[in-house]
């Protein structure tokens, strides 16, 4: 059985996947020999299956501690530093989870009034942090850093605040490293040679994951099993590669420059900012790359769906299709039936669901002539959202070689920074 399955039989146009067989065996061998470009970042491809056993066993205990203690744990990070977590949370979790301790966000903004009304929220409250950094100099991150730390501080002392900092950072340098040894906080490792964006298999990830209630290694698990369905290098038989060609032909052949990354779930809406930094900043370079959007159906479908169905033709979807969901629920009986709703008793969402992605399918496929592809899931819990990340994160390594692009840079963030630091009158700048 696979666990992801790549359908690609709702394109409108044709893809010779054949042709790339062979394009696909050099690549996969680039990636597991570390030949190609950005070789020194390829340490995500066995992070599943050679993570630290060590830090794991700190982590979880670290995590046991969290949940016990406090109510609230504050992530401060930004990009590859929290979309991982937040995303594999939210998709588990859910959007109005009630367990504890609460996890929210920070580090991922400069809004004065998002990070004032942070504050001013957890004033009174028992929280944590985790502040997770790769350089450990990245601005939004090291500011509110330096706010939540003044907060706890001033709360609980300084000797309980240190023993309520979990900091995740490189192993041999950078700011937070240096902080973090002088103040005796807790600390992980992001290794060296994982980029942000492929870090969520890491204590960047798996850290908040734990503090959720979510099992670290269950996430790993899923991780490992797509890590080795996705090691395989004959392109008829890896769903990522096939993925992987499939949007590249899209783009190449046919133009399509932007892809809508289509769910039909809220607790979903996470991974698709999780999924659009990972292709966004691995292959939006040198003039090149494919625009990921995503859209959650059918909530979209009465914003976007108008346009989705007949607007301009540049994009193409991508659909998860969820083949089981974590609970369910059934459409109970009304004696007026007023909203005449009496033809659903009995059916549950599931089936409710099921049926709007195949009618949606169908209108934009045969009518609206766009290309779908459908990534069909057997079921998101920790296990298959670890899967996921790996089958993307393969996927996008792929995708990014068969441009001829280094999938591991992001070159073009660093000028918004060095203005902004001009302009902050940052010493050097
Ligand atoms: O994917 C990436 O490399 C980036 O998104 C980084 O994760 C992000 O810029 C945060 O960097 P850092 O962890 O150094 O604070």
């Amino acid at each position: 059985m696979k666990y992801v399955s790549t359908d690609l039989s709702h394109l409108n146009h044709a893809v010779d996947l054949k042709a790339y067989e062979e394009k696909v065996k050099e690549i996969d061998a680039q990636i597991k020999n570390k030949t190609g470009k950005g070789n020194d970042f390829l340490g995500w491809v066995d992070q599943p299956i050679a993570y630290d056993k060590e830090e794991m066993k700190r982590l979880k205990e670290a995590a046991t501690y969290v949940r016990d203690n406090y109510d609230i744990l504050v992530v401060c990070g930004i990009g590859g530093s929290y979309l991982g977590a937040r995303a594999g949370i939210e998709a588990i979790n859910g959007v109005h989870s009630t367990k504890k301790p609460e996890i929210i966000f920070a580090g991922q903004t400069l809004n004065p009034d998002y990070i004032a009304a942070l504050l001013e929220y957890l004033k009174d409250k028992k929280f944590a942090i985790n502040v997770i950094s790769k350089s450990g100099t990245t601005t939004e991150t090291a500011v509110a850093f330096r706010l939540l730390k003044e907060l706890l501080e001033k709360n609980i002392g300084l000797e309980m605040a240190r023993k309520s900092i979990f900091a995740t950072t490189d192993a041999h340098k950078g700011a937070l490293k240096t902080l973090s040894e002088k103040e005796g906080y807790v600390t992980f490792i992001l290794p060296s040679d994982i980029g942000g964006r492929y870090s969520v298999q890491t204590a960047v990830g798996l850290f908040p994951l734990a503090c959720a209630g979510i099992d670290p290694e269950e996430v790993l698990r899923g991780s490992a099993k797509a890590r080795e369905d996705t090691s395989i290098p004959e392109l008829m038989d890896n769903e990522a590669y096939k993925y992987a060609v499939a949007r590249h032909v899209l783009y190449k052949e046919y133009g399509l420059s932007t892809e809508m990354l289509i769910t039909y779930s809220p607790f979903l809406v996470q991974f698709g900012e999780w999924w659009k930094q990972l292709f966004g900043e691995s292959e939006g370079k040198e003039d090149k790359g494919i625009y990921p959007t995503s859209a959650t159906f059918t909530t979209d479908l009465h914003s976007l769906g108008q346009f989705v169905q007949q607007g301009t033709k540049s994009f193409f979807e991508t659909v998860l299709h969820q083949k089981a969901y974590l609970k369910d629920v059934e459409i109970p009986y009304d004696e007026e039936n007023l909203d005449g709703l009496n033809y659903l008793v009995g059916k549950n969402m599931a089936f409710i669901n099921e049926k709007a992605f195949e009618g949606t399918l169908k209108a934009h496929h045969d009518d609206g002539k766009r290309d779908n592809i459908v990534l069909n899931v057997e079921k998101i819990d920790a296990f298959g959202i670890g899967y996921l990340f790996y089958f993307f994160e393969r996927a996008c390594a792929m995708s990014a070689y068969l441009l001829g692009i280094n999938p591991f840079d992001q070159p073009g963030v660093e000028i918004y920074k060095k203005n902004m630091f001009h302009l902050l009158g940052k010493p050097g700048y």
